[in-house]
């Protein structure tokens, strides 16, 4: 099975799961892989290490997509998510003047709170999703996610945020003519002018210019991630899950399956990175031809290493099946091996999709 197939006409590739176990590196083996068949692909990756990023040509670039060099007839381009940086752009978009957008990226609260709020870098994520679908500029959307513990905080992020922005407290900022101020007991305002004695920091008159500004772009604000969530409900859409073959990583992809079906998003087909390298190709050990080859004593010692490859090989596959059972999605995983060297260039992707586009022959050039 090749990945080209479980993602045929699609213009948005969602590459989720477990920490650690390769989205990023498949991310931008697949955006590869289908720019070289003539698609023109941009990447969002989140958090590449950095020898990838290099090679990217990321580390330059902040939060524009920048074009790779590539052998094939479609376009590669790829960008590194910076959070604070979209969040900053989202306020420059929703507020209604200047004042007001100087006033906001200025002010503390939002320097804290953009940095802080919990899977801002998740929401920034999908935002970024949105911002170049809209344009219409590319074929194809692939996008890494964020490093989070949870896979599942990912789907959760334009929930929370829309959250955030209704939530009561947020409310009674936002409330025309009461600006935070009679929020606070007297007990607080006091505590924050003694604050202000001493770190001469009025956080006060921060918060409430805060609110007061935020105030006229929370609808913008909550429009935005109402689309940004049907986004990825969209038929256009697919979430293709990647997971190690090690038990744990395989519980999350099920899990994860399990909530994407609960939330009728579409599901794409699973990757099973890192495999046992005997996993995949099947090579029998053959302790004999092993002896003829190198002696009684070493022959005997290298079968028995390989007897213990073959055990991690066949746990490996073992997992993948039970993997395939509970999925039931008649797709079976595409495996992909755990390599010799880190993926960190671009020959290194090339070898990955040997794997991920495997049985399908690349197109010559041009
Ligand atoms: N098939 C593979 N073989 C060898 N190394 C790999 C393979 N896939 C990923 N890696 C390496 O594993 C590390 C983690 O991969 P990464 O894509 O950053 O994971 P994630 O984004 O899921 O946290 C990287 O250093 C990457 O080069
Ligand atoms: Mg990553």
């Amino acid at each position: 099975m090749s990945v080209a197939r479980l993602i045929e006409r699609k213009e948005i590739v969602i590459c989720a799961g477990a920490g650690g176990v390769g989205k990023t590196t498949t991310a931008a083996a697949i955006a590869l892989g289908m720019a070289q068949r003539g698609l023109k692909v941009a990447v969002l990756t989140i958090d590449p290490a950095r020898r990838l990023a290099n090679s990217l040509g990321l580390p330059e670039l902040g939060n524009e997509e920048r074009q790779v060099e590539i052998d094939g007839s479609g376009e590669l381009w790829a960008m590194m998510l910076d959070a604070k940086r979209t969040f900053d752009d989202l306020i420059e978009k929703h507020a209604p003047d200047e004042r007001t957008r100087d006033a906001v990226l200025s002010n503390r609260i939002y320097q804290e709170l953009s940095n802080a709020v919990a899977g801002s870098q998740e929401y920034m994520a999908m935002e970024k999703l949105y911002e170049l679908q809209q344009e219409e500029r590319y074929d194809l959307l692939v996008l890494d996610t964020p490093p989070s513990r949870n896979a599942l905080d990912f789907l959760d992020a334009p929930e929370r945020l829309s959250r955030f922005v209704d939530s009561r407290s947020l409310q009674l900022f936002l409330r025309p003519g009461r600006i935070g101020l009679k929020v606070f007991g007297r007990g607080t305002g006091m505590l924050f002018s003694v604050l202000k004695g001493v770190t001469g920091v009025d956080l006060l008159q921060d918060l409430s210019d805060f609110f007061a500004s935020f105030g006229d772009m929370a609808e913008g604000f909550r429009d935005r991630a109402a689309r940004t969530g049907e986004l990825l409900a969209d038929s256009g859409t697919t979430f293709l899950l990647v997971t190690s073959p090690r038990r744990a990583a395989i519980d999350e992809a099920i899990f994860f399956h399990r909530r994407l079906r609960e939330r009728k998003l579409p599901f794409g087909g699973v990757v099973v990175n890192r495999m046992s390298t005997l996993a995949v190709h099947e090579d029998e050990v053959d302790v004999t031809e092993l002896q003829a080859l190198l002696g009684k004593r070493l022959g005997r010692k290298v079968a028995s290493n390989l007897a213990d490859y073959d055990a991690i090989a066949t746990r490996d596959r073992e997992n993948v099946d039970r993997l395939a059972r509970d999925l039931d999605e008649g797709t079976p995983p595409i495996l992909v091996p755990h390599l010799e060297d880190d993926v960190h260039d671009i020959s290194g992707l090339l070898e990955m999709n040997e794997y991920l586009f495997a049985a399908e022959a690349v197109p010559a050039p041009g």
